[in-house]
């Protein structure tokens, strides 16, 4: 089956308001000559401040073809959370999706599978999709405990969602040593993980979920890598970090990717 590549920019804590608008206006003059249909389908998830210009900037173009996504949010809906954000915040803001469990979260601000898991539910329920991020560390690689780390990780996440849910919901696989360091993991040792994981998908829900549900790779990805990413069988995308802060080669990753047939 097919599914609609993803190519999400995570903008992480970085690019003031203007700079946030002018990098979405340079993705925009690239993606508004094409057609939906050529096009993967496009995220951008800039801080919380910039949230506001870019979601203006799209509001004015009327175009859905670049989405926009929080890069965290708190499980409920509101109250005494100081410095927190809920999912209705973001959805009236202009968002569409939310990143969570990205390891800076689990590794600096101590998330934990629980939390990641609250925050995926809540998502789904306000109305918004999860890009839900995974990953091991180099130690857990070279220990050779990467594929139950994960495995471990995505069970916990989907726990009791709808297997409808699960099916709209985004994984991002992200090895940590590959995350900002120029270190990308090969494309077929991604795909070998990215396979897997769509069977931990299938046993907690279906079969049609998890053929349905769409995996991304993150960590290093660059105009010149992703159309071998891209190429492999269960790599459905990526999440960009540094390639993504700079409209020329987060637009060389938009149209490397086109070249890939899907
Ligand atoms: P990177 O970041 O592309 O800079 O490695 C990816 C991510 O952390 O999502």
């Amino acid at each position: 089956m097919s599914r609609k590549p993803i190519i999400a920019g995570n903008w992480k804590m970085n690019l003031l308001q203007d700079e946030g608008r002018e990098l979405f206006e340079g993705i925009k003059s690239l993606v508004s000559g094409l057609s939906e249909s050529q096009l993967p389908e496009i995220v951008v998830a800039p801080t919380f401040t910039t949230i506001g210009v870019v979601s203006a900037a799209k509001a004015s173009w009327g175009s859905d073809k670049i989405k926009i996504a929080g890069q965290n949010c708190h499980w409920e809906s509101s109250g005494a959370y100081t410095g927190e954000i809920s999912v209705e915040m973001l959805k009236d803001a202009g968002c569409d999706y939310v990143i969570i469990g990205h390891s800076e979260r689990r590794q600096y601000f101590s998330e934990t599978d629980e939390m990641i898991n609250k925050k995926a539910k809540a998502i789904l329920a306000g109305g918004l999709l999860p890009i839900i991020c995974c990953g091991e560390t180099l130690e857990q690689r070279e220990a050779g405990v990467t594929d139950e780390h994960i495995a471990s990780q995505i069970r916990a996440a989907l726990k009791g969602l709808t297997n409808e849910e699960i099916a709209k919901s985004v994984i991002a696989y992200e090895p940590i040593w590959a995350i900002g360091t120029g270190k990308t993991c090969d494309s077929v040792e991604a795909n070998r993980v990215i396979a897997m994981i769509r069977r931990v998908v299938k046993e907690v829900s279906s079969e049609e979920a998890g053929n349905a549900i769409r995996i991304l790779y993150g960590g290093s990805v660059k105009p010149s890598t992703i159309e071998e990413q891209l190429s492999q069988s269960d790599i459905d995308g990526g999440l960009i970090g540094g390639a993504s802060l700079k409209a020329d080669s987060f637009n060389e990753i938009i149209t490397n990717s086109m070249k890939v047939a899907v």
